[in-house]
């Protein structure tokens, strides 16, 4: 029978003779599935695993230097890089979602290229992939994979020479947090929704801008804090918020408005497969909706979306 206790256990046994006094190299997004690999790793080699957290300018609000502490805290041999300017540069006018996909990977891999070779004689690429990631990127178990391209899955191009290896890629989520609390990693960390690799730009429609992300940064810390704030969080598999490339009419005091619309995503699912959203209570809707155009310069109107996946996918790109 599978347990968390044991597969521990198993796992950083078989890393230590897999990875013998090897360096190791990471890229950590803040998410679970990284911190989990990286720390598995961590325990297993210590000082010989290097993780790199990359500011892309893309994350939610005050999130790269929550992230950042909250592994330094870890013990975690971690290096902040800002490149935010490299990625706003990189998907300048771009509107189509592959095309802005396609950019958020090449800069990536530039970053982390750039970044690894300041590692002396590393060796191998941790990554934090899942077993539904080996799944949907071959496209066994739904058409997703071929309908978005997944940017973090399978490694990077050969010629950064590194091999891989991927302590996580037989387990599903609920597996993965169950290791992650046995390793005694704080479950606020461990309890996050799952946030997509390409971040705000693919929920941002159309072409992505510093503005544009703040405007969003904003709309979805009020729609996140909300949820905290009633005990809705955990309730919901995944929320966050697009801002759309439309304006409508509103009223302001005595003045007409023109300015943005947001809509509400929240969704309830086991495994991001299939999802159906959130039938989030009236009352909570209409204050977080307040608290948004009452409070955020350049939104007039929020609308909260109510179809399922599929058809419907959960991010709108
Ligand atoms: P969709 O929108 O396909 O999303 O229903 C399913 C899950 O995958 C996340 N997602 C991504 N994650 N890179 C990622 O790392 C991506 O390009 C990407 N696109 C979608 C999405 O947030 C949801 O959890």
């Amino acid at each position: 029978d599978w347990t968390s206790e044991s597969f521990v256990e198993q796992t950083i046994a078989s890393l230590r003779t897999k990875l013998g006094n090897d360096r190791v190299v990471m890229a950590l997004s803040g998410g679970v599935d990284s911190t989990v690999a990286a720390t598995l790793v961590h325990q297993a080699i210590g000082a010989n695993l290097f993780c790199i957290f990359v500011d892309n300018g893309l994350l939610r609000k005050d999130e790269y230097q929550q992230v950042l502490d909250s592994y330094l805290h870890m013990g975690l041999n971690i290096k902040g890089v800002d490149a935010k300017d490299l990625f706003y540069g990189a998907l300048e006018g771009l509107t189509d979602p592959e095309a802005k996909r396609k950019a958020i990977g090449k800069a990536f891999i530039d970053v982390f290229d750039q970044e690894s070779h300041l590692i002396e004689d590393v060796k191998w690429l941790g990554q934090g992939t899942i077993y539904p990631d080996v799944i949907e990127s071959v496209s066994v178990k739904g058409p997703s994979a071929t309908i978005k391209s997944h940017h973090n899955v399978g490694g990077l191009p050969d010629f950064m020479k590194l091999k891989v290896v991927e302590p996580l890629n037989t387990l599903f989520k609920d597996e993965v947090r169950a290791v992650g609390k046995t390793l005694g990693i704080d479950p606020t960390i461990l309890g996050r929704h799952p946030f997509p690799g390409p971040g705000l730009a693919i929920r941002i429609l159309g072409d992505i801008t510093p503005e544009k992300v703040a405007i969003l940064q904003e709309v979805d810390a009020i729609f996140i804090g909300g949820l905290r704030k009633w005990n809705l969080y955990h309730e919901v598999w995944q929320a966050g918020v697009m801002l759309l490339p439309v304006k409508s009419v509103g009223v302001m005091g005595d003045e007409r408005t023109y300015e943005s619309v947001v809509a509400l995503r929240a969704v309830t699912s086991i495994d991001g497969m299939t999802a159906d959203w959130a039938h989030l209570p009236y009352d909570f809707l209409a204050e977080v909706s307040n608290d948004i155009i009452n409070r955020v310069k350049g939104v007039n109107r929020v609308v909260y979306d109510i179809s399922s996946k599929p058809p419907a996918t959960i991010e709108w790109e």
